[in-house]
């Protein structure tokens, strides 16, 4: 045991307690933004004279080697330290002797975690947001390819009207854009520097604050330091914007399990992103895209967990607030675990547009353009849409599609259907008739992917 705080206490912690109240085993996964936070606090208080240069420099130079000696495996982080802070600060004490005892002036720990917090979510928004745009460059590439590939879009999962493979795909790229511009906003509204505010009441010591919160490219500092240091806001914020993406990444994950099943065949999962049975051996599972939906609930878990831990918290810190890093780190790594393996599993898979094409065709899915053709010949659209039903129902019990009917037959229940009632309602025209921003006809899908990726 290796505490800071041992001058008024006349007994040993109990190891148990000590364990518990330990967070070395979790927080070190931020040892590089502790010792950038120290960097600029060292920074500041030469300039500000409450260090003498010499120390500054010599605080510099072992918090330098600390951090190389760690990223490099020669410093083990020891759980003999209660968190990354004390580890951090005793072992430069070890290395330069009297000047690292002067690192913590005008510092708490309260401000310090704040801010290593803050860091650490803000290096891994930016991370995040980058393998979204590698995901939504792929789903881009699918969407260029597919502008053609017809398929039947669904209602009820009963098929609806005919779409295309870019127009789906392109659905799931709406949003993952907003789950972009959510990541966006978070990092925005974060990024004031907690650095300063000392436990909770700030400090008596000349502090520059916005020079630290310079140093550490934020906008600036916080302006309460009470708020400061009990702030996890960001935290939820983030998390709910992860749950989010999860459901996205999930309901695509279902799509991809339906279109690999046997029923559909829609596509085919890549080898490299399946796996396969221990008894069936023509098995060829999707595990990947289980997986990220199964994972979504720990994400969601996550977020009820850290809403509840803080919901009852009186200002200012606490230590309730310990428990935000295990389940922030837990669901930062899911997620960014989700989106590399899904664009590396859609960007493999064959899409199977045989399959795809026969079954939009196979399921009513122009009754909605054989209705419209009698409404443009002058019927009224509840009439037509009666018309339409019989003619389904003739065609349901023949076990034929629409575009088989005969004539005759047609004309039989309405006497306005003509030979060009086949063209009206082929596939080609089905979709590229739906010209409206944002429909699937291929002239304006394609002006909308040249939109997106301008923007992307
Ligand atoms: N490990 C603590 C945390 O994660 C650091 C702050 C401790 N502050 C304190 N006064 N005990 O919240």
């Amino acid at each position: 045991m290796a505490q800071l705080w041992g001058g008024r206490f006349t007994k040993e912690t109990d190891q148990l307690v000590y364990n518990f109240n330990a967070s070395i085993s979790f927080d070190q996964k931020f040892y590089e933004q502790d010792i950038r936070g120290s960097i600029a606090h060292v920074k500041m208080l030469a300039k500000q004279q409450i260090l003498t240069d010499g120390e500054r420099d010599q605080i510099l130079e072992g918090l330098k080697e600390i951090l190389e000696d760690v990223r490099s495996g020669k410093r083990k982080i020891s759980d003999k330290y209660e968190d990354i802070h004390s580890f951090v600060e005793a072992t430069l004490i070890d290395r330069i002797g009297d000047a690292g005892k002067k690192l913590h002036t005008g510092r708490s720990r309260n401000d310090q975690v704040a801010l290593d917090m803050k860091l650490y979510v803000r290096d891994e928004i930016d991370e995040m947001d980058g393998l979204l745009k590698k995901l939504m460059e792929s789903l881009l590439k699918i969407m260029k390819e597919h502008v053609h590939t017809y398929m039947p879009g669904f209602t009820h999962l009963q098929k609806a009207q005919p779409v295309t493979l870019a127009h789906h795909v392109g659905a799931y790229f709406e949003m993952f854009k907003r789950d972009r511009g959510r990541l966006t906003d978070i990092r925005k509204r974060m990024n004031t520097c907690p650095l300063g505010a000392g436990a909770l009441a700030g400090t008596t010591y000349p502090l520059d604050r916005e020079y630290t919160a310079e140093l550490l490219d934020f906008d600036g500092p916080t302006l309460n330091s009470m708020d400061s240091v009990s702030d996890r806001d960001y935290v939820i914020e983030l998390l709910s914007a992860m749950s989010t993406i999860m459901m996205h990444l999930s309901r695509f994950s279902e799509e991809i399990i339906l279109w690999n099943s046997n029923e559909y065949q829609f596509v085919e999962i890549d080898d490299a992103y399946s796996t396969g049975s221990s008894i069936m051996p023509q098995k060829k599972n999707p595990d990947i895209a289980e997986l990220v939906r199964g994972k979504t609930g720990r994400v969601y878990g996550a977020l009820m967990s850290i809403l509840t831990t803080m919901k009852g918290i009186p200002l200012a810190y606490n230590k309730d607030m310990q428990e935000d890093k295990e389940l922030t780190f837990d669901a930062i790594d899911t997620v960014k675990g989700c989106l590399a393996l899904f664009n590396g599993m859609i960007s493999t898979m064959e899409f199977r547009k045989e399959n795809m094409n026969r079954s939009a065709k196979n399921g009513f899915t122009n009754a909605t353009d054989a209705a419209d053709y009698l409404v443009n010949h002058g019927v009224a659209f509840r009439d037509a849409h009666g018309i339409v039903g019989r003619l389904v129902l003739t065609c349901i019990e023949k076990g034929i599609s629409l575009d088989e009917l005969p004539l005759e037959e047609y004309q039989k229940i309405s006497p306005v259907f003509e030979k060009d009632i086949y063209e009206a309602i082929s596939m080609r025209t089905c979709v590229e008739k739906r010209m409206t921003l944002g429909a699937p006809g291929p002239e304006i899908m394609e002006q909308v992917i040249a939109k997106e990726e301008e923007s992307l």
